[in-house]
């Protein structure tokens, strides 16, 4: 092949790195005044993972109510909620803009919350679901030390 040819190929390599790099690994997250990560969106994506938030409590509250009553099938409705199946809503252009650890942050605590249904459902053993809980709780509260979100104008 010309060099000519090499030259463009690597340039086209190295561009399509640089955009996996920006888009799946870093995202568009800035150093906050705060200390932590401020994750740029814009305001409707802002709102969208912040109504996804709101889920994860609200979860959080019904299973912990399922836990003290005993109800066991409360617990497994109100996990399925906010499972994986929730997470389908969230478009590319959104994804992008998160980090990577964000990403599987986020992803893990959809993952837990499904695992937390199944076991609830299969095994209806309230001790271990509380574990589950709070093992799973660390993911909202490490993640929470590490990220905000901010709301930029979109360009
Ligand atoms: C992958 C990261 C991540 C995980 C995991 C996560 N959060 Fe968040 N959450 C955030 C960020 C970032 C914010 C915005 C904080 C800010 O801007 O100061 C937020 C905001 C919130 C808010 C405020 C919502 C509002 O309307 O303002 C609630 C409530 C919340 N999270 C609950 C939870 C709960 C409960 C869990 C765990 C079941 C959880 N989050 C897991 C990143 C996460």
């Amino acid at each position: 092949m010309c060099r000519l040819c090499w030259g463009v190929l690597f340039v086209l390599v190295l561009g399509i790195g640089v955009v996996v790099y920006r888009f799946g690994f870093l995202g568009s997250a800035l150093p906050g005044e705060d200390g932590r990560q401020a994750i740029q969106l814009d305001s409707g994506e802002r709102n969208l993972v912040l109504a996804e938030m709101r889920a994860f409590l609200e979860a959080v509250q019904m299973i912990t109510a399922g836990l003290a009553e005993n109800r066991m099938g409360n617990v497994v409705t109100a996990a399925r909620r906010v499972g994986l199946a929730a997470q389908k809503g969230v478009p590319l252009s959104l994804m992008g803009k998160l980090p990577l650890e964000f990403k599987q942050l986020g992803l893990d605590t959809h993952r837990k919350f499904d695992r937390l249904a199944l076991d609830a459902e299969q095994l209806g053993d309230p001790d271990h679901t509380l574990e589950q809980l709070s093992e799973l709780l660390r993911n909202c509260a490490g993640c929470h030390a590490g990220y905000s979100l901010v709301a930029v104008r979109s360009p």
